[in-house]
């Protein structure tokens, strides 16, 4: 059927259990070193347009390779790709304007969002899930008044990153119910494709004349040690690829809004790993909001989680 399960309530095999567990590790990991890579890059190379544009290409040319290799080339009719480019596009220019760990603690309120689109696609939600959403709008209110790299760009460009990707996610569980020849990995190879072809002409119309000048000055900025440019971008795009893979094989197995309960999660690592590396300087109140926002994200999964329970109780009963 083309219904989006609202959770995973049905009790996993052990083996898939482990899988899940795996590419969840890969996931986290590899989100965790392409953050790095990517804000060292726009450190010395302030162009997101440009970036968000490499890390898609590096995707295609990965995946390229993987189908001639395999001599399989996926097809299939619709695809959520228009959502993928502005969720990424989006994100890359909040993380341009702003401490990563900032864009993130926006990017947690993902699952709320999930909420208002499933609302507005029909599904009726009980009162203790709206207001379990309010910690997370407080939390992430809080965290964005108090944020030392606060700026509105940085703000808007992760929200409307979660717009795009509760919508992507929801389109490709959809796709991956729909075509089952189709798995996550190869259906998220096509979304890097499709998406490059949409970004590339957008991105060079934005930012296109100043790249050279850019990429002058980022030499400069790295000491004239331009292999180590080069690698730092490469990475950045080799990690893009890599997590993102690793998420939609997780959901191949889990529902979008666990997909975004897990993402959240993710972020928790992310905050932390990248305020370290980074030595940003956090107030209390601001680490205060951002763990509000996230502790509201993981109430708000245990409430959904008994909606779904209840759900397959009615279906079978
Ligand atoms: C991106 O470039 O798209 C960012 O990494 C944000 O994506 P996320 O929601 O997967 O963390």
């Amino acid at each position: 059927g083309s219904s989006i399960p609202d959770s995973d309530s049905n009790p996993k095999p052990v083996n898939q259990t482990l899988k899940l567990a795996t590419v969840f590790g890969l996931w986290y990991f590899h989100n965790v070193i392409f953050n790095i890579y990517n804000k060292k890059s726009l450190n010395v190379f302030p162009y997101p347009w440009f970036l968000a544009t490499f890390q898609l290409f590096t995707g295609c040319i990965w995946m390229l390779a993987n189908w001639s290799i395999n001599r399989r080339f996926p097809k299939i009719s619709k695809d959520p790709a228009l959502f993928h480019t502005v969720g990424h596009i989006s994100a890359c220019v909040s993380f341009s304007k702003v401490a990563v760990s900032f864009t993130h603690v926006i990017k947690s309120a993902e699952p709320v969002f999930s909420v208002i689109f499933s609302s507005f696609l029909g599904e009726i939600y009980p009162l203790k899930v709206w207001l379990s959403i309010l910690p997370i709008v407080f939390g992430c209110s809080l965290a964005a008044v108090t944020e030392v790299s606060f700026n509105l760009g940085g703000l808007s460009g992760a929200m409307i990153s979660n717009f795009g990707f509760v919508l992507r996610n929801i389109y490709s569980k959809k796709s991956l119910q729909n075509f089952k020849e189709i798995d996550g990995l190869n259906l998220y190879g096509l979304i890097s494709l499709v998406s490059f072809v949409y970004l590339l002409p957008v991105a060079i119309l934005v930012e296109g004349s100043q790249w050279v000048g850019g990429y002058k000055n980022a030499i400069v900025a790295v000491g004239g040690r331009s292999m180590e440019f080069y690698g730092m971008v490469l990475c950045s795009g080799i990690f893009y690829h890599l997590y993102n893979q690793s998420s939609y094989q997780a959901l191949d197995d889990i529902s979008p809004l666990t997909f975004s309960v897990g993402n959240t999660m993710k972020r928790v690592v992310v905050i932390v790993a990248t305020v370290l590396f980074f030595r940003n300087p956090v107030k209390p109140l601001n680490a205060l909001g951002s763990g509000i926002a996230i502790l509201g994200t993981f109430l708000y999964s245990q409430v959904t989680a008994k909606k779904g329970k209840k759900k397959e109780e009615e279906k079978s009963s």
